[in-house]
């Protein structure tokens, strides 16, 4: 049992402390903002992640988890402290890693016996090193700690079981102390023989960037082929089954779809790109990725056009604002660039998302939010399945049906058969299966 305190309690962050504290260890979860901590404090979440609650709940009862808005006190009090703030885009597409540096001067400034600091934001590679100096230099020399880099790998709607059944474990770090002692921090993974990676620093923050890239390059792939499987009239589905019964390809991550969105992979492959010229390299086959991905999301617009020319005084029905089911995070979202391309060509949009809509609307205060999937079908000329929550794969299509003006139906996420859908009576879209009958 080690006592841990996590910084930023964030979705990462607050997931990780849960998780941590259920492992057995003792956890603290500090957080500048004041209303996060009051909501946590009162045995709310402040953000919407599927069985979050419960781990939280348990642990707090069992009390092994507490929060607190005293960061300094809670690294006195804490042999091992992680950092899990927020590192957003900069002005070059660089990772801002100002709240980074903030953990690490409170660190240093509280650095009251050893100590291991632990990165797991996504940071450049280097920001070991560079952290370590500015501790040093911020705590007059005091050497008694070490840097660790453990690098998340996190999806938004599936966190909790991510962080409690991961693939594997990266701990960068080469100090035998601190290997030993994150050891004992994920004593239950390794008893459970789940893979844990020791590395240095740099290849741990290495491998995040890595994945993150791989899996976008992946989608976007899948994309690509899915829209000359348009073109040519096969099934992007069938496709992306016999690919992944390779082994060397695996099924995941192979969902055509309106583009990749959210915090992690528009940021994170633009980071990686900044990375590569900051180091005198190129990446091509991320820059394609990321520019086929703009493209991805624009040609939303293109499929409704293809079937629906004039989108002047239309009515448009946009089902899912979310980048993608169980979030209410809506940064990157592909709805986010078909939306305003809608608005350009003169249609009108009424939107409905189970949980995104309050999320959306600081970004898009002026549509028509309804409360739920009929009310924003009704009277529109077309409706665009935009994210493939649950409560969207079970439609009352005959009802779906009665309330459009005209039957078209975009399916950006291949949630429906086309077949099927054609011999209802609609006008069905969707992403690389368009030739359902050669
Ligand atoms: C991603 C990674 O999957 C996590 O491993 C990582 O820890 C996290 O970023 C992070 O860096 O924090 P996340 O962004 O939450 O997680 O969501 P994903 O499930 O990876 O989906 C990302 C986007 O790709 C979504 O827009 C999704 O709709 C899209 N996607 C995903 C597809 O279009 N097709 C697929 O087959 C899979």
């Amino acid at each position: 049992m080690k006592k841990i305190c996590v910084v930023g309690t964030g979705y990462v962050g607050l997931v990780t402390a849960a998780g941590l504290a259920d492992f057995g260890n003792s956890v603290i979860g500090a957080d500048i903002d004041a209303s996060k901590i009051e909501i946590l404090k009162n045995g709310g979440i402040p953000i919407y992640e599927p069985g979050l609650s419960e781990v939280v709940e348990r642990n707090v009862r069992a009390g092994r988890l507490t929060f607190t808005t005293d960061i300094d006190t809670a690294i006195r009090k804490s042999k091992v402290i992680f950092s899990a703030v927020g590192t957003p885009p900069g002005e070059g597409g660089e990772a801002d890693l100002r709240a980074v540096w903030k953990v690490a001067s409170s660190f240093a400034k509280n650095l009251n016996s050893y100590k291991v600091f632990i990165n797991k934001s996504t940071v450049p590679v280097g920001t070991g090193q560079k952290t370590k100096t500015l501790i040093l230099q911020e705590s007059g020399n005091n050497d008694n700690f070490d840097v660790v880099s453990n690098p998340e790998f996190l999806r938004e709607g599936s966190a909790v079981g991510d962080f409690l059944n991961p693939d594997r474990v990266v701990v960068g770090t080469r100090s035998k102390k601190a290997q030993e002692i994150m050891r004992d921090v994920y004593h239950a993974l390794i008893i459970r023989n789940v893979p844990y990676v020791e590395t240095n620093i740099k290849s741990a923050e290495m491998i995040k960037y890595a994945s993150n890239a791989f899996l976008a390059v992946k989608i976007t792939f899948i994309n690509e082929i899915a829209n000359l499987c348009d073109i040519v009239g096969a099934d992007v589905n069938e496709v992306a089954k016999a690919m992944g019964m390779d082994g060397r390809i695996s099924p995941k991550f192979l969902h055509a779809g309106p583009g990749f969105g959210g915090s992690c992979f528009p940021k994170d492959t633009m980071a990686l790109m900044e990375i590569f010229k900051q180091n005198g390299i190129r990446t091509r086959v991320v820059e394609a990725a990321v520019e086929a991905n703009e493209i991805q999301k624009r040609g939303v617009v293109d499929k409704l056009r293809s079937v629906m020319p004039d989108l002047e005084g239309k009515i448009i029905a946009i089902l899912g604002l979310a980048f993608k089911p169980n979030t209410d995070d809506t940064r990157f979202s592909p709805s986010k660039v078909v939306i305003p391309l809608l608005q350009e060509l003169g249609a009108r949009v009424q939107v409905y998302d189970p949980v995104a809509s309050d999320d959306f609307r600081r970004d898009f205060p002026g549509l028509e939010y309804k409360d739920n999937v009929y009310e924003a079908v009704r009277g529109a000329d077309a409706l665009i399945l935009m994210t493939e929550w649950n409560e969207f794969r079970s439609l009352d299509l005959k009802r779906v049906k009665s309330l459009l003006r005209s039957p078209v139906f975009i399916d950006t996420r291949n949630i429906y058969d086309p077949c099927d859908m054609r011999e209802k009576g609609f006008t069905f879209v969707c992403t690389g299966r368009s030739n359902c009958d050669e």
